[in-house]
């Protein structure tokens, strides 16, 4: 395992079920139209967070940056979806995401604390789940998730430091009350199958 992947395991607070795994394996097309739209999603809150904090040059670039890459993966799912013959289209929204954002502080400077603490849980989540999946997957996925499991990693960082900058200090209080929301909609019974959904059935 690399150390960024180990780093990932000692920051979440619990391992994906196996649920989930069987759950994914048996929704192999939902996993992919899903996960477009958390490539797209992500793009749009670096987008969004660039648009609202115009004066931090340090967010502007890690956000620019992250964006582009996350429009790059946005674009290579498609790509995959295409030659599999699975069609995009609108999903309801997981709970994962505004399970998350609930917690998120009304004004800023927490707001943008909080909402940069949450996407470093995002990205984290995200990696341990492709690395949890590909042992499992046809080799052309796998191939892929691995290889997005790296950047997803750095996002995981960028997205920590920035909070860390953005608080004057440590967020590791922050980020436990977080993780303590993470846990439950990650390991709690789900009703729907989806990249960051609890385990269905
Ligand atoms: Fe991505
Ligand atoms: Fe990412």
């Amino acid at each position: 395992m690399t150390d960024a992947l180990q780093e990932i395991h000692d920051f979440l607070p619990c391992r994906t079920p196996e649920k989930w795994i069987e759950n994914a394996l048996a929704n192999q097309d939902l996993l992919l139209i899903d996960h477009a739209h958390c490539e797209k999603k992500a793009a749009s809150t670096a987008l969004s967070l660039m648009y609202r904090y115009v004066d931090n040059s340090d967010l502007l670039n890690k956000m620019s940056r992250l964006a582009r890459e996350e429009l790059r993966h946005f674009e290579q799912v498609l790509a995959i979806m295409n030659k599999r013959g699975v069609s995009y289209g609108h999903l309801t929204p997981a709970r994962y995401a505004a399970g998350l954002r609930q917690a998120v502080r009304a004004e800023d400077p927490g707001r943008l604390v909080d909402v940069l603490i949450v996407g470093a849980i995002i990205e984290a989540r995200s990696c341990e789940r492709f690395a949890a999946l590909a042992p499992f997957l046809d080799d052309k996925l796998a191939d892929f998730y691995n290889s997005l499991l790296k950047s997803e990693a750095r996002h995981y960082q960028d997205y920590l430091k920035l909070a860390v900058q953005a608080n004057g200090g440590p967020v590791d209080e922050r980020v436990g009350e977080f993780l303590a929301i993470e846990k439950g909609l990650i390991e709690a019974p789900d009703s729907e199958f989806r990249f960051h959904s609890g385990p269905v059935g």
